[in-house]
């Protein structure tokens, strides 16, 4: 049988990665719920309409939800669940002020898909990320390594994107990576990101790295400022997807993402932003790559950061 995906929220971070996901042609059914009575299903139609002329055979099923789990059958049998549900920001507000009204949502989500879909692999994408992650695993069960969150493919993405712009390069040339929290303590790594196998330090003064380090830790605030209402959801889908397609096809990509860290960069038991090898048990491994001293002090000051407020979740 053919993989199945299922996307909770119906959003434009929610749609645009279902929208991805089946016109990646690799899955039999990508299943898009919503409380928003008939969004799902509106948007499934929409895009099974489109299948002709894309070129791609998977069945997408849109399906409302209710707030005592009706509809969640239709998950039932997901290799892979991506959880989008919850408030985007506001201009001027922080992931972290979302964090009360969205532990609400996940928890519920969590524990419909830990009931109808015991084995999926859980992707959080809801903010703040990392909290959000952590909850996911609390209120599932789940294996810490079923259960993992997107964010470092986007903020990499952004710092990418920057770098190109900067140095009018393709940005196939450029190669970046950022750890840590989705959050103030993103820990941009200059000391691994190249363009055409150079090191960025020998392209840039330290001063214009820090400036494109900072907007990329900016990253969604930035978009979420100009658009008003909502957040950005075409890098954050395309991310989100990507990670979906590594598990379906276990593929055994390095990416970075919020995955549990236990031990590694002598850090101990939480989600946090690092490399890991995505595959269909959902984190194969992290990856512990070589960093310079003040980069693995950053990563753990971002660790102790997220530790409190994850300690905090599981009372929501
Ligand atoms: C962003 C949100 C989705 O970074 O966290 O755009």
């Amino acid at each position: 049988m053919g993989k199945k995906v299922t996307v909770v929220g119906a959003g434009f971070y929610g749609s645009t990665t279902a929208q991805r996901l089946a016109e990646y042609n690799i899955f039999d059914t990508v299943v898009l719920t919503d409380i928003v009575e008939g969004k799902p299903e509106g948007l499934a139609l929409d895009l099974n309409q489109s299948r002709s002329i894309e070129g791609f055979e998977t069945k997408v099923v849109g399906q409302t939800t209710g707030p005592n789990g009706e509809g969640y059958e239709a998950i039932s049998g997901s290799d892979i669940v991506v959880i989008t549900a919850g408030l985007p920001r506001k201009p001027g507000m922080s992931r972290m002020d979302l964090i009360e009204v969205n532990a609400k949502i996940v928890r519920s989500v969590a524990e419909n898909v830990a009931k109808h879909a015991p084995e999926a692999v859980i992707i959080v994408v809801s903010n703040p990320l990392d909290e959000m992650t952590a909850l996911a695993q609390i209120a599932s069960q789940f294996p810490k390594n079923r259960v993992l969150g997107q964010a470092g493919m986007l903020d990499t993405a952004r710092f990418t994107h920057f770098v190109a712009e900067e140095l009018k390069v393709p940005v196939a040339s450029v190669k970046t990576l950022t750890l840590g929290s989705h959050g103030d303590t993103m820990v941009p790594v200059p000391s691994h990101c190249t363009v055409d196998g150079k090191p960025l330090s020998e392209l840039l003064p330290a001063d214009k790295i820090e400036e494109l380090v900072v907007r990329t830790r900016n990253g969604g605030a930035e978009v979420v400022a100009l658009l008003k209402t909502g957040s950005a959801y075409y890098a954050p889908s395309a991310a989100a997807a990507r990670m979906a397609k590594a598990v379906a096809e276990d593929s055994g990509a390095v990416m970075p993402v919020c995955a549990w860290v236990d031990g590694e960069y002598g850090i101990e038991g939480v989600y946090l932003g690092v490399e890991a090898e995505i595959g269909a048990a959902g984190v194969r491994k992290v990856v512990e790559t070589k960093l310079t001293d003040a980069e693995v002090a950053d990563l753990k000051a971002a660790s102790e950061a997220v530790r409190a407020k994850q300690a905090d979740v599981a009372s929501l």
